[in-house]
């Protein structure tokens, strides 16, 4: 069935009546004639097809996949394609990739103007550093990534350690100046077309009117079928994570960024942000939610690797009401099994609070470091007393049929002493109690070797003083 959907398109108002499952990639391309936006691999991996959503009161500019975007989403955003920075010459960004030499075919080149002009709306501090982490996931097959480099350095250059504002941007050539009424634009958008409210008359395995967040597992698994389809949404990023009552409560509809982003978590779980690069990419995180990512159920999928470490709560909603609210360890019952009934949503997340930085760590063994679906991936979190294990948080993906919380090896390691024996002998444990086997990623064997080693970076991490990698290898665990 085809609805309305009312945007801002670049500089213009647009409204269409539309299969609200319809890629933005295939609206753009098919539907609009705008070729700017390139289609590679339609599964989010490569960068081509990203483009700018700018929405309020909330979020502001967010670069993101537009063939895992269903056009749906788009009520009462701005669109920002190429098209949109194109004046009568290029801009900064634009010639400073023309300067350095850092287009040739230029299939991959609007997809990092795209992204690094994301970067730069993204009200953070700006340094090189961070530009060129938010453009892991643009690939390039000719320039090489060198003079990439260059162009992102002369780009930002003028703006290093500043917080750039819209106006200041467009004051450096950097964003055409129809950029500075859009926000006044949005608001009266909004009150033409209020938001529907939510759909929670739902049943989630209706497979005519699918249930979509950011469609990043859903687009890769059945795009064709969701192009033509009538979903439901839970808009990414529609809700803060907010501190009460001691816990921090995560929305379902949090991005792997904002999950990324938040203060409480940095606070608790120092390097936070830096660990969590490895999962996904930039413009990834800004459309795979955490429901999306314990609902798709994958035994390697990180957050729910990540959350069962931290001892999360996991709360759902009926379509009644009615809520649930249990360990996250219960809800995963057996492969792709969940303890979530057809017309329950996943609602939120619970962490407890702690005033006080805590030990802990996360690692993951991929083929490749950035944008790369774990072979195996480990969270940790310790709590020490007194030269002894107070309690330890431990999961593990890609080693048993669900994302797995290691409970015999957690509670071997409570109050043993902080000794290098303790280490291995908690490793010997471990072995016992996971159950790998052969699959794509890897033979079981293979897996076995991963968690010891991920074990063992869990200990040199936050033990450093305590033991060396050269004690593991004498213990023959790795
Ligand atoms: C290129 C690429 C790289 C990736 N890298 C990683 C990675 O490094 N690590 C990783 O773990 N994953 C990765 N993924 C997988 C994916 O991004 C995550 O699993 C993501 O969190 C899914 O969230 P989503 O919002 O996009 O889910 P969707 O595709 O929208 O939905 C997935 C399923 O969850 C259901 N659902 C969504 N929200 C709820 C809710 N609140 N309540 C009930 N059901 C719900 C949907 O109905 C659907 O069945 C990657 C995917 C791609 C395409
Ligand atoms: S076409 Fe490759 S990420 Fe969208
Ligand atoms: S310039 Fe050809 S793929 Fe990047």
């Amino acid at each position: 069935m085809k609805k309305s959907c009312r945007f801002i398109l670049n500089d213009k108002e647009m409204e269409f009546s539309l299969s609200q499952g319809r890629s933005v990639l295939d609206l753009l391309r098919k539907d609009l004639g705008l070729y700017g936006t390139k289609e590679g691999c339609r599964e989010g991996e490569c960068g081509a097809c990203t483009v700018i959503l700018g929405r309020i009161p909330l979020v502001a500019y967010r670069p993101m996949p537009s063939c895992l975007m269903p056009a749906g989403q788009l009520n009462n955003t701005h669109l920002v394609t190429i098209e949109g920075l194109q004046g009568e010459r290029p801009n900064r960004l634009q010639q400073a990739f023309i300067n350095q030499g850092a287009t040739q075919c230029g299939f991959c080149t609007p997809g990092f103007i795209m992204s690094l002009t994301g970067y730069l709306l993204e009200e953070r501090t700006v340094t090189v550093q961070g530009a060129v982490d938010d453009l892991g996931g643009n690939l390039c097959r000719c320039t090489g990534y060198g003079s990439i480099r260059r162009a992102v350095e002369e780009t930002v250059e003028p703006l290093l350690g500043k917080v750039p504002s819209l106006q200041g941007l467009i004051e450096l050539d950097l964003l055409p100046a129809y950029f500075a009424g859009i926000p006044q634009r949005l608001a009266t958008l909004r009150r033409k077309s209020p938001a529907d409210s939510p759909d929670l008359t739902f049943e989630r395995f209706d497979g005519n009117r699918p249930l979509i967040a950011g469609g990043t597992d859903l687009y890769v698994q059945r795009g064709d079928a969701l192009n033509k389809s009538d979903p439901r949404f839970l808009i990414p990023e529609s809700e803060p994570i907010r501190v009460e009552e001691g816990m921090i409560e995560i929305p379902a509809s949090a991005t792997m960024e904002q999950l990324r982003g938040d203060p409480h978590l940095i606070d608790q779980f120092p390097g936070w942000r830096e660990k969590l690069l490895v999962i996904g990419s930039h413009i990834l995180r800004h459309r795979a939610t955490l429901g999306g990512n314990l609902v798709n159920a994958s035994p390697i999928a990180d957050c729910a690797v990540l959350l069962l470490a931290l001892d999360a709560q996991i709360q759902l909603v009926s379509s009644q009401g009615s809520r649930r609210r249990f360990p996250l360890r219960e809800f995963f019952l057996g492969y792709k099994e969940l303890d979530l009934k057809r017309d329950e949503l996943v609602e939120s997340l619970l962490v407890t609070k702690h005033d006080d930085a805590q030990l802990w760590n996360y690692a993951k063994v991929s083929k490749r470091e950035r944008l790369d679906i774990a072979g195996c991936n480990s969270a940790a979190v310790f709590t020490v007393n007194k030269g002894a294990f107070a309690s330890v948080g431990l999961a593990l993906g890609g080693v048993a049929p669900i994302p797995f919380t290691a409970r015999r090896t957690m509670a071997w390691l409570k109050e043993k002493p902080l000794t290098r024996e303790t280490f291995l002998g908690s490793m010997k444990v471990l072995q016992e109690e996971i159950s790998p086997i052969d699959d794509v990623r890897g033979s079981a064997e293979y897996k076995r070797r991963l968690a010891s080693a991920l074990m063992a970076d869990h200990y040199l991490h936050c033990f450093p003083d305590i033991c060396s990698y050269h004690d593991f290898v004498k213990g023959g665990t790795l």
